[in-house]
């Protein structure tokens, strides 16, 4: 290839599309997440072996609960399955966290995450942050409240927050900027996701549905990156 690829350092992605998918078959919704959980191993893979440091994906959304409880229940037992071998990336060298807020999951599901990480906290290759009941509103009401609590503690005074104190209290804190946030599916819009991150994110936005995305998608997506001029403001 002639052009320079500029490689995201860190990809966020809205996986989305999966009822319409199984919709379209047919077939009930939850055939959609199966095929749209394989698709999420298989583009995990493949962002670690182009170079890309960090993944965040999109699995369940704050608002997500709204569901009906069926189906809320199906992706959770789907959820259960993968924890049960890390997403069948045993013995992989991700380093797999979790964002969003655990407290509201069952008692099982926050057991295995957490053990997850634990094991797979020296990994020292792709960085992949799963996002389980999470919303960007969520996340900055959580850091304000961390900020609030060292406040009382008198570790340190309002007029010392600034931007990289905040930074520090979110779910990202220390990992590389969200270079790109891609949503398949051919819905424009975040809906909550990484609200502090994307404030400098290039966006991509994809009619494919979640299920039916391919490395050859993401290619296209990072073509379609590396040929965008970021300023951040300036000329
Ligand atoms: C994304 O696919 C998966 C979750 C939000 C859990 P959807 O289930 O939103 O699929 P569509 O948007 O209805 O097609
Ligand atoms: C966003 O998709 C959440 C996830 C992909 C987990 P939704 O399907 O929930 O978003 P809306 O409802 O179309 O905004
Ligand atoms: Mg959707």
């Amino acid at each position: 290839m002639a052009e320079e690829l500029h490689i995201p350092r860190h990809i966020g992605i809205i996986m989305d599309g999966n009822g319409r998918w199984a919709k379209k078959r047919g077939l009930p919704r939850t055939a959609g997440h199966t095929k749209g959980a394989e698709v999420f191993q298989k583009i995990t893979r493949y962002c670690e072996k182009i170079g890309v440091k960090a993944l965040t994906v999109y699995a369940f959304s704050t608002e997500n609960w709204s569901r009906p409880q069926s189906e809320v229940d199906a992706i959770m037992n789907l959820l259960r399955r993968y924890l049960k071998d890390a997403f069948g990336f045993k013995g992989e060298n991700f380093k797999i966290n979790f964002i969003g807020e655990r407290s509201r999951l069952a008692p099982d599901i926050i057991e295995k995450i957490e053990e997850i990480e634990e094991t797979s906290k020296n990994n020292t290759g792709l960085i992949l942050n799963v996002a389980l009941n999470y919303g960007g509103r969520d996340e900055i009401v959580h850091a304000a409240r961390s900020l609030g609590r060292e406040i009382l503690s008198g570790k340190i005074k309002p007029e010392e927050i600034d931007e990289a104190a905040f930074e520090s209290f979110t779910y990202t804190a220390g990992q590389p900027p969200v270079d790109l946030i891609l949503r398949p599916s051919g819905e424009q819009r975040i809906s909550n996701f990484l609200l502090w991150q994307c404030a400098y994110s290039e966006f991509v936005y994809m009619d494919t549905l979640w299920p039916d995305f391919t490395p050859a998608d993401l290619d296209r997506a990072i073509r379609e990156y590396s040929g965008r001029q970021r300023r951040f403001g300036g000329i």
